[in-house]
């Protein structure tokens, strides 16, 4: 980092979906390596600003609430909090974490989209697009399947073939599927606003070529991107939740903004812009924000999972050029996958580690450290349950814990529980602390780089290093033979534990504070945003920090050592939940809700109970059953569409619920009196409306 350029570091991590629990997918792609790089930075004492939130709105949040007949304003309200508090549990150390659902976020996209419409950046395009007419919805992105014109794959998406990674629009697919309903995608015409990126491709890959220092995994898909030739990209849809487009600018253009919202890659980035303008209200500096945003001192930095890059590096810096008020990001530290036992993570198959039950049965610690060393930086890693188990013991407890424990314990016994003189160092003893003061600055490189990998190995060195003193000195020996060697040893194996509670900070927060606690440290900087009196920072740890006859706390256990059952317990878990997810959460979506009625509407109608008394085929009719249904009052001939799926007798003595109201019409030559109440599930079948339909079936 140019040190002299940057006053601040402004640090994103990508917003996650609120629309499902956070795994460890998450954790390792972008959230465990931001907060590793701000809380070293902090601990640098730079000034440094962590922002995050849910990304609540468009596609991917209204299926899931189709996919479990609710609302997505109570998927968001479910997923939300959850989020936030594990995050929080985990010590994540966000200075903000927000929500595109907030009227900050609606206000600060919508000026954003205004102000580039005012400039006359956005193409406005009027084209047919896929239409579900039984939903009544366009069929925006992930609510249309088809097979990719690219690799043929059958199932790719609107937006996206999964399998070959092209980047598509609904209608590039070949023999396109509506996902919320069996009815065929009918065209209908529709304008939208198309952020002209072709017509900006060279800016972008002149502002590319001034960061030659960026991650190759990055630079090779921008690349990559850059040679296929940008496409516009719509940033408006047709779909009932979103940021809307604004009226005044719809009416500029003498379009209807009725039903049409912000594209969610268009607004949840800005999402960073308006967490952290929520931020700087909560600290009663409402303008605090443009220091960040607005300041060419400023270093931003995106941590995304590789599936955003194409977003981090060209869609938002190319809207933060055409907005000209904001800074560009200085780097985006993309990482690879997270791999499960060997497998693909999914969550809709049920086989991930999901963050919150991880913190029902381990520390957060253990598992900050063991996916620090296994990182996708260069490429896909592999988590492991058994990789897990073998670093905690082999690593944490046996390295890292045992060198503290023995050192702290060697303090108690033979030193008083004091920090014990260092007197006539011998050349062994000067060559650790001469060491010792190398360690900040190489580890911190590693962090400067984001190689987070070799900084946590570099740390771990030191233990090592300390393990190594400690054995080849003997204090058991010298203790006997040579008190002040043994008192020397203490000393510097001392200083070692001093320096690795700062250095161990990033990746093991919990555990690092209460080394300090055993060893009485204060005056350590917090590494998260509270605000601390402590003055040792990063650098400090370079130098003995502990005076010659301080007082220490008690030696504790640092890390204890995780049994098999317990590990197998998981392994369990992991496998049978997987055999149990498929059926449900891959099912068809329900039908999107119908606009609100007023109570007015809904008094209109006239329901009733009914005992369907006869019941029978309606002749040359493939679908009609003729039904006499008794209302107490009347009796009604009722026809009914569902003879594919009852047989007569079937009916017959059933309780139903009729609309009794409803203007009579012919069918087949005979009269309809009414209408039958059926709930359609997923399935498609149909059931008389009880209490025992599923969930979000469909009345009809
Ligand atoms: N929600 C997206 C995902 O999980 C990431 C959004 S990042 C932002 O893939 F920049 F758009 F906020
Ligand atoms: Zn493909």
């Amino acid at each position: 980092m140019e040190a002299t350029r940057f006053e601040r570091i402004l640090v994103t991590a990508a917003l996650p979906y609120a629309n499902g629990p956070i795994h460890i997918g998450h954790l390792a792609g972008a959230y465990l390596p931001a907060d590793l790089y701000c809380r070293y930075q902090r601990l640098k004492g730079r000034d440094v600003l962590f922002i995050c939130g849910s990304d609540e709105l468009g596609v991917a949040i209204l299926m899931r609430a189709l996919e479990e007949g609710t609302t997505p304003q109570a998927i968001v309200d479910r997923y939300h909090p959850m989020i936030r508090e594990s995050f929080a549990r985990f010590g994540i150390s966000f200075d903000y974490y927000g929500r595109t659902t907030s009227p900050v976020h609606f206000e600060t996209s919508q000026d954003f989209f205004r102000r580039l419409d005012a400039q006359g950046f956005f193409k406005l395009k009027t084209e047919k697009q896929l239409y579900d007419p039984e939903a009544g919805l366009f069929l925006a992105d992930r609510f249309v399947r088809g097979t990719c014109p690219v690799c043929g794959y059958e199932e790719a998406y609107g937006d996206q073939c999964e399998r070959c990674g092209t980047s598509l629009s609904p209608t590039d697919l070949i023999n396109p599927r509506s996902v919320l309903s069996k009815a065929t995608p009918e065209l209908r015409e529709t304008t939208h606003w198309y952020l002209p990126l072709g017509d900006w491709q060279e800016r972008l890959e002149a502002w590319i070529a001034t960061h030659p220092e960026w991650k190759p995994n990055v630079l090779g898909q921008v690349r990559s991107w850059l040679q296929q030739g940008l496409r516009d990209r719509a940033v408006t849809r047709d779909i009932p939740w979103g940021v809307p487009v604004p009226e005044d600018v719809a009416r500029r253009h003498g379009v209807s903004a009725e039903g049409k919202v912000l594209y969610v890659w268009f607004d949840a980035p800005i999402g960073y812009i308006s967490a952290t303008r929520e931020w700087a209200q909560q600290q009663g500096d409402p303008e605090a924000w443009r220091r960040y945003w607005q300041d060419k001192r400023t270093r931003l930095i995106h941590f995304i999972g590789k599936d955003n890059i194409v977003f981090h590096c060209l869609m938002f810096p190319a809207m933060l050029m055409m907005h000209g008020a904001f800074v560009l990001p200085d780097n985006v530290p993309a990482n690879e996958f997270l791999n499960l036992e060997g497998k693909k993570l999914s969550t809709s198959r049920g086989w991930a580690v999901w963050l919150h039950e991880y913190l029902e049965t381990f520390p957060p610690d253990l598992l900050r450290y063991v996916l620090t060393t296994m990182l996708p930086e260069t490429r896909d890693a592999d988590f492991s349950w058994k990789e897990f188990q073998q670093r905690v013991n082999a690593e944490l407890a046996d390295i890292l814990g045992n060198f503290v424990y023995r050192t702290l314990t060697f303090a108690q016994r033979f030193a008083e529980g004091k920090v014990p003189p260092l007197r006539n160092p011998r050349p062994v003893d000067a060559a650790v602390l001469a060491e010792l003061a190398s360690y900040p600055e190489r580890i911190g490189t590693a962090y400067e780089q984001f190689r987070f990998r070799e900084a946590v190995q570099e740390t771990m060195n030191l233990a090592r290093l300390g393990n190594k003193y400690f054995n080849d000195t003997e204090p058991w020996h010298t203790r006997k033979t040579d008190p002040q060697a043994c008192a020397n040893t203490i000393h510097i194996s001392l200083q070692l534990c001093a320096a690795l509670s700062i250095l161990l900070e990033p990746v093991l927060p919990f555990a690092a504070a209460r080394l300090r606690q055993m060893l009485r440290l204060e005056g350590v900087r917090a590494s998260t945003p509270e605000r601390t009196t402590g003055t040792l920072g990063w650098d400090d740890a370079a130098r003995p920090l502990l005076a010659e006859g301080h007082v220490l706390g008690n030696p504790e256990i640092l890390f204890s050592k995780i049994e098999d059952d317990i590990i197998n317990q998981q392994i369990a878990h992991l496998e049978q939940r997987a055999k149990q997810t498929p059926s449900q959460t891959n099912a068809t979506p329900y039908a999107p809700l119908k606009p609100e009625i007023l109570y007015s509407d809904f008094d209109r109608l006239d329901l009733r109970v009914g005992i369907v008394q006869k019941a029978e085929r309606v002749p040359k009719s493939q679908k009609l059953l003729r039904l006499e249904v008794d209302l107490g009052f009347e009796k009604r001939q009722i026809l009914a569409g569902v003879a594919e799926q009852w047989a007569p007798e079937a009916l017959e003595g059933r309780r139903v619920v009729v609309v009794a109201n409803l203007q009579p019409r012919r069918l087949m030559g005979l009269e309809s009196q009414g209408m039958l109440l059926m709930a359609e599930d997923r399935e498609g079948r149909l059931v008389p409306v009880t209490a025992e339909s599923e969930p979000g079936a469909v009345v009809r």
